[in-house]
Parts: structure tokens; C-alpha cells; sequence
């Protein structure tokens, strides 16, 4: 039984990089000529917006993981409803919490205004992710661009392909598989829960049934997080440092203080605890596998030349 067990394990954690393969019509240097201007634009800007908000770098990480998994990195969570289409900003995983439009927008004036019709809103939101990351602490990787941007919103590809608050751990493997990204992957780009807050509605279950929690913990949360409907606006942070991009948030999960059931769902007799172990205690480690688990999230089905186009303006197709 045990040997069977370690050995499905090792299998999982071997599956490694064979699944995704990179996508050859994206490259770091894609804007080179065309935009050289870019990469600072989007720095500048965003060091501006976590000036202006700290808490904003997190809301343009989580909008990347949106879009790439709805239908692949095409800008189409961008787009605001219309009369003629409902997009995903009103999908249940988004409804009302995705944050940090107001920032593409300006980044993309900026970049129109330098190079007019030229770099799509899928890749500066690929930018603007990297960039949140780095400018909080935590690493950095080359941004393959290329992609251009979707003609049409994908709400039902939000709605099935996006993992929730209560998920378990096979649903979560089987929902990063179905996009070609490992456990190991899987893992590590739940790390991105080292940033940002979740708001009580989708922790108040976790905190009020669950046994797998540090009783310290919840009981801390109840106060503010009280079962019924209670105060739609709190929040509570995913690990102890909100604000930092660092392994915290594994450190927070061996010590049973995950703040979702899909966080915790990752550690406590799960086949993946031994890479949260790892992570837990090699911060360079989480940063390494984080970065390679990007760039694979970022080769997700991009759209090149037509049918998709150069928006000029994030929030709708062009006329
Ligand atoms: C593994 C499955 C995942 C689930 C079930 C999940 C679910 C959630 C939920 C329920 C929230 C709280 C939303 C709110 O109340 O406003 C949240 C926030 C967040 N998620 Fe995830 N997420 C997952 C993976 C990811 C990944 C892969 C990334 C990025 C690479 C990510 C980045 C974020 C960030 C940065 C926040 C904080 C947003 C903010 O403070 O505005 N998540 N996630
Ligand atoms: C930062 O705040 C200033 C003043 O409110 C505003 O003019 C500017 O556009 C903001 N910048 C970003 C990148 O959000
Ligand atoms: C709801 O919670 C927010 C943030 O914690 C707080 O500022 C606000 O005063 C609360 N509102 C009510 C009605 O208790």
C-alpha cells in the first residue's frame, strides 16, 4: 500500500514539464522594434499603482490567472459587458472582486501614446503581472509575448474552467491538468496566494466547520467573519504577509492556517504535502518553480494576427 502510494507520487511529481510545450510564436523580444518603450512603461506605471495602492499588484496577478484560463491569455476578461454579450467579469469566480482594470487602462494610453496600434492588451497584462510580482519581493522571469487580443468574451469557459473556494485537491489537479499544468505547477502558482485578501462569504465555511485549522486561527477570524450573512465588505489576508511575495503562504499551510478549504486542500496528509514542505522552507525554490509555472500559464492558447486584433482600448473589441 505504502509503496504504491510513494510510487503515484513520484509519478505526479516526475509528470514535470512534458505536458505544456512552449508556444514558438512568442518571444521576449516581439516588441523589440516595434515598442522598445514597453517594458519601461509598464514598470513605471506599476510602481506608480502599488505606490498609489500596495494592495493592487495582487488584483493585476489574479486578472492574468483569469484570463490565461479562460480560453488562454487573450485579453477577454478585460472586456466590459454589452448589450449584445455578457463577458466574465460577471462569471461566480469573478463576480465583483477581480481589481486593477483601472490600471491596464492607463498603462495602455500610455502605450498607445507611444506606439500607436501596436502592443495588445494581453500582453501588457502579461507584463503588468510580472512586473506586480517582482516589484513586491518576489521573482522575476522574461514575459514571451506576441499574443494578440480576443474578439469576444469567453463567460462560460470563466465559469467552468476557474477553480473556487471549496475545491479539492483532485479537482484542482484535474482542473490545472485540463490546461497542461502539473502538480507541481498546480502548487506552486497557488503561491500566488502570498498576495492579497479573500473576502469572508468565501472563508466563513473553512473557518466555522473545517477541523484541519489551527483553532488559534479561525477562532481569531470568527470575530469579524461570523456565520450568517454578516458584513459583505471583510476581508482577511491569504497568509501573514499580504503585502510581500514570499513562500509565507506555505509556511501558513503546515501550520493548518490556510485560509480557503482549496488552500489548505494542498497540505495535511495530501499527495502534494512534500512540495509544500519544499516550499515552505526554500523560498528560492518557490520563487524558481513560481516563475517557469508563469511563462507555462502565459503560453496558454494565445491568439496570433487574426482573428484576434491590436485593441485599442482594453474594455471592447474595436469598432
Ligand atoms: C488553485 C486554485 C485557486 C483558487 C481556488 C483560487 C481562489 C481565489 C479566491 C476565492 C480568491 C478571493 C477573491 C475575493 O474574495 O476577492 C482569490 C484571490 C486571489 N487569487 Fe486565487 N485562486 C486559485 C489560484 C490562483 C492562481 C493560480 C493565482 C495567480 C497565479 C491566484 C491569484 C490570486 C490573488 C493574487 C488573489 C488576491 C486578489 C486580491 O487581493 O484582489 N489565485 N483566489
Ligand atoms: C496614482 O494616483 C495619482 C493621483 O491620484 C493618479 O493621477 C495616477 O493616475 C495614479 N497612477 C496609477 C498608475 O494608478
Ligand atoms: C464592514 O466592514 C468594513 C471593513 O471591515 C468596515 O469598515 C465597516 O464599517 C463595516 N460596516 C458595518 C455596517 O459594520
Amino acid at each position: 500500500m505504502a509503496i504504491s502510494f510513494n510510487f503515484f507520487l513520484l509519478l505526479l511529481l516526475l509528470a514535470g514539464s512534458t505536458t505544456a510545450f512552449p508556444n514558438f510564436f512568442l518571444s521576449p523580444s516581439f516588441y523589440s522594434n516595434t515598442c522598445p518603450q514597453l517594458h519601461g512603461i509598464v514598470r513605471s506605471a506599476m510602481k506608480e499603482a502599488i505606490r498609489n495602492d500596495t494592495t493592487i499588484g495582487a488584483g493585476l496577478l489574479r486578472l492574468f490567472f483569469h484570463d490565461c484560463f479562460a480560453g488562454g491569455c487573450d485579453a477577454s476578461v478585460l472586456l466590459d459587458d454589452t448589450r449584445a454579450s455578457v463577458g466574465e467579469k460577471t462569471a461566480p469566480a469573478n463576480k465583483n472582486s477581480l481589481r486593477g482594470f483601472e490600471v491596464i487602462d492607463l498603462i495602455k494610453k500610455r502605450v498607445e501614446a507611444a506606439c500607436p496600434q501596436t502592443v495588445s492588451c494581453a500582453d501588457i497584462l502579461a507584463l503588468a503581472a510580472r512586473d506586480s510580482v517582482g516589484l513586491l519581493h518576489g521573482p522575476r522571469w522574461n514575459v514571451r509575448l506576441g499574443r494578440s487580443d480576443a474578439t469576444a468574451a469567453e463567460q462560460n469557459a470563466a465559469s467552468f474552467s476557474l477553480p473556487g473556494p471549496g475545491s479539492s485537491l483532485p479537482i484542482l489537479l484535474t482542473m490545472f491538468a485540463a490546461k497542461g499544468l502539473d502538480a507541481r505547477d498546480m502548487v506552486a502558482l497557488s503561491g500566488a496566494h502570498t498576495l492579497g485578501r479573500s473576502h469572508c462569504s468565501l472563508y466563513r465555511e473553512r473557518i466555522h466547520g473545517d477541523s484541519n485549522i489551527d483553532p488559534a486561527f479561525s477562532a481569531a477570524l470568527r470575530s469579524t467573519c461570523p456565520l450568517g450573512s454578516g458584513n459583505a465588505t471583510v476581508t482577511a489576508p491569504f497568509d501573514r504577509t499580504p503585502g510581500r511575495f514570499d513562500n509565507m503562504y506555505f509556511k501558513d499551510l503546515v501550520a493548518f492556517r490556510g485560509l480557503l478549504k482549496s488552500d489548505q486542500a494542498l497540505y495535511g496528509g495530501s499527495l502534494v504535502d512534500p512540495l509544500v514542505e519544499i516550499y515552505s522552507e526554500d523560498n528560492a525554490a518557490f520563487g524558481r518553480d513560481f516563475a517557469a509555472a508563469m511563462v507555462k500559464l502565459g503560453d496558454l492558447s494565445p491568439l496570433f494576427g487574426l482573428p484576434g486584433e491590436i485593441r485599442l482600448n482594453c474594455r471592447k473589441v474595436n469598432a
